[in-house]
């Protein structure tokens, strides 16, 4: 029977749907042998270029919105320990994995801004010493606007970094007091300016709708002000409110919170300000200028969902290093030990340290690509799909669900092809639980689209 504490949480907590960042979703990892992640590595194929994702879990200053996995720290001392241990795991893999091309690295966090310019220098001289990186490799970094520097871009410019997301969620600065990150307009401009001077002109804006003291004079404001600086492109996120995972966020409780009609008319406005802008709408909640290498993976089929949200990556490999990093090969996904301690002991005694994960085999690749599909496109033909991958499927289960989303307008039917309806797009997620295998299938899948949370 559960316990009083296990109910209260249960209320506490909405009903909420996958992003699909990845199929199966981490809900599903369980305990997994480094051993097993070895094997995968050493069967990796040769040729195939790779990709590499760096987590660096550190901040100067908590914002009290963060979902993100990551930790305060003032002093060099821990950042620089981690970053010791970062390396011992490069060279670690690749003595596994061999010395790969790589077509693409990600660094993200936390912030990895926060390592100063001759940290992040000898952080990439590991990684070439130890993998090839492809002459045309995009390398793309998350950056905090206040902890970054004309120094730091110089040395991301230096080292191939062709690509930076800026966090900038909210212009307004009364929103700004309500999520404890003030960052005025000018720094923004700044980090802009050296971007550009240092000839790194895909820039991408990371914007927040749905949080404390926002309203639509606010989102306009904050829209109206990201057009001045002209991003190539826009991740657009709703907030996600999850205070039974992330303690701090229950700093911003005395603010009134948008509710799930506030939100979407955010979203709206937003979008609809952003079109007017000539930004391209991209999937769930991306917007980019004509020649983006998103928009024109989109426009080409190559655009997939991956733990970046959308990307034009085509690597079917990609390794995660740092703590809680999540990597996903041809044979499953592995994590590594989120806890720091684990993390850094492991590295230090030779051991890898992955912790969790998950094998998938054909059929989840199937639906993996069934999923990434209607996330990415709004449309999909999963028979076709099917095929693709050389299984014989029937569907008959979603195929009676998704008739019925016919039926209430949500989706449109041609031949085999099932697309979503400007009705049904509200409700993209749930729709797409149809497809996922272990998603419970209680509810009705239109009761589903109606009662559970989007956010
Ligand atoms: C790792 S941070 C980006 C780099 C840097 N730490 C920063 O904040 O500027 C990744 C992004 O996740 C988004 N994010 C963080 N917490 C979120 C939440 N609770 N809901 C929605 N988006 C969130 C923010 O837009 C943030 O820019
Ligand atoms: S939003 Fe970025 S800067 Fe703020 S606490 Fe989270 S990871 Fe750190």
């Amino acid at each position: 029977m559960p316990t009083q504490k296990a109910m209260k949480l249960q209320q506490e907590r909405p009903k909420r749907l996958p992003r699909y960042t990845s199929y199966p979703t981490a809900l599903e990892f369980s305990d997994i042998e480094p051993t097993l992640y070895q094997e995968w590595l050493c069967t990796l194929p040769d040729d195939e270029p790779i990709s590499l994702y760096f987590h660096i879990p550190f901040c100067e200053k908590l914002c009290w919105f963060c979902g993100c996995f990551t930790k305060i720290s003032n002093s060099e001392e821990p950042i620089l320990r981690y970053l010791n241990v970062l390396s011992k795991e490069v060279a670690l893999i690749a003595k596994l994995a061999g010395r790969k091309k790589v077509s693409h690295i990600h660094f993200g966090g936390g912030s990895p801004t926060i390592l100063g310019a001759q940290s992040f220098d000898e952080l990439m001289s590991v990684v070439r010493d130890n993998f090839d990186i492809l002459p045309d490799a995009e390398i793309a970094i998350e950056i905090d606007p206040r902890t970054c520097s004309e120094e730091k871009i110089r040395t991301y410019a230096k080292n191939g970094v062709n690509r930076a997301s800026l966090g900038i969620q909210d212009f307004n600065l009364e929103v700004q007091k309500a999520i404890n990150r003030i960052q005025p307009d000018i720094l923004i401009a700044d980090n802009v300016r050296w971007l550009r001077e240092a000839g790194i002109t895909n820039i991408n804006f990371d914007l927040i709708y749905g949080m404390p003291r926002q309203t639509l004079d606010t989102i306009e404001e904050t829209i109206y002000k990201t057009g001045e600086f002209k991003p190539s492109r826009i991740a657009l996120f709703g907030y996600a409110h999850v205070p039974w995972m992330k303690k701090h966020q229950k700093m911003m409780d005395k603010h009134h919170l948008p509710d799930q009609g506030e939100r979407q008319a955010m979203f709206d406005l937003a979008s609809r300000r952003l079109l007017e802008l000539g930004y391209h709408a991209i999937g769930l909640d991306h917007f980019a200028l004509s020649g983006d290498s998103l928009l024109i993976a989109r426009e080409e089929s190559r655009m997939k969902r991956n733990f970046q949200g959308y990307s034009a990556d085509p690597a079917t490999t990609m390794i995660g290093f740092g703590a809680s990093a999540i990597g996903s090969l041809p044979s499953g996904y592995i994590q590594n030990s989120p806890d720091l301690k684990i993390y850094t002991e492991s590295l230090e005694n030779d051991k890898i340290p992955a912790s969790r994960g998950l094998m998938v085999d054909a059929t989840d690749l199937m639906y993996r690509d069934v999923i990434s599909t209607v996330m990415s496109y709004f449309s999909v033909d999963p028979w076709a799909i099917a095929e693709r991958h050389g299984i014989n499927h029937d569907f008959s289960r979603e195929k009676a669900d998704l008739d019925r989303l016919v039926g209430v307008g949500y989706l449109s039917c041609e031949g085999t092809t099932y697309h979503l309806t400007k009705e049904g797009k509200p409700y993209l997620r749930a729709i797409a639980t149809l497809f996922d295998q272990y998603f419970p299938q209680k509810s009705n899948i239109i009761d589903r689209c109606v009662h559970e949370s989007e956010g």
